[in-house]
């Protein structure tokens, strides 16, 4: 099964941004994660469009653009211009979830659901076969460095059924409070991809932390 680390560049050093990006462009992490906080949806404010500009155009990694906002739909074409490879958006920020996600495939990008700590896997039964990946936050959206909520093992073996049963290949996305202490069980779980922000950026050798996470 794939197993894809995304470092999310919230917990990064932002007066060394282009550093930060050459070290994860060294790495083994596949993908980069922009988390994009709008004060509303969740309750803090992190960095914009031109930031994802300027990482997007230093790195050939896929960028995985996670909206933490209210109405998503209304910049997606400027996530895409500004060099995003894939947009997920809140199935709760989205009444319209479906048209949302079409609109991010009309784009020619990928398209996530991204999924609070309370949000049942039952609600993903009708629309997982329109997105290539689920975001299972593993803690309440909004902050870095946050405690892992246990429960999300349960969550991934449902959603893993889920995607079985229809004979998708959706991947399945652990965000929040991810570690070297719990990689290997979420990856033995049925997760793909792990984002690690705090785990990553904050540790003495970020390069090999990634190496670490992967090969946990
Ligand atoms: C939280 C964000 C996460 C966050 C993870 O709202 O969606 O991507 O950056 O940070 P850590 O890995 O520090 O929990
Ligand atoms: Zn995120």
């Amino acid at each position: 099964m794939k197993r894809i680390i995304a470092p999310s560049f919230l917990a990064s050093n932002f007066l060394k941004l282009a550093e930060e990006v050459a070290m994860v462009n060294k790495s083994e992490a596949e993908w980069l994660h922009l988390d994009i906080m709008d004060g509303r949806f969740v309750p803090n404010i992190s960095f914009g469009l031109p930031v994802v500009e300027q990482i997007a155009s230093a790195t050939d990694k896929f960028c995985d653009v996670h909206l933490m906002i209210v109405e998503p739909e209304k910049y997606l074409a400027d996530f895409k211009k500004a060099g995003a490879d894939q947009i997920s958006v809140h199935i709760e920020a989205c009444p319209h979830l479906h048209r949302v996600l079409e609109q991010i495939h009309d784009l020619g990008m990928k398209a996530g659901i991204a999924v609070n700590p309370h949000t049942p896997i039952d609600f993903l039964r009708d629309i997982i076969q329109h997105a290539d990946v689920v975001n299972l936050m593993s803690v309440n959206p909004g902050f870095g460095g946050q405690k892992f909520i246990e429960h999300t093992y349960i969550k991934i073996k449902e959603l893993r059924e889920v995607i079985d049963q229809k004979g998708l290949n959706t991947l399945i996305q652990i965000d929040g409070g991810v570690i070297q202490g719990n990689a290997r069980t979420l990856f033995d779980t049925g997760a793909n991809v792990l984002v690690a922000g705090s785990s990553v950026f904050k540790a003495p050798d970020p390069e090999k932390a990634i190496a670490d996470l992967l090969g946990a």
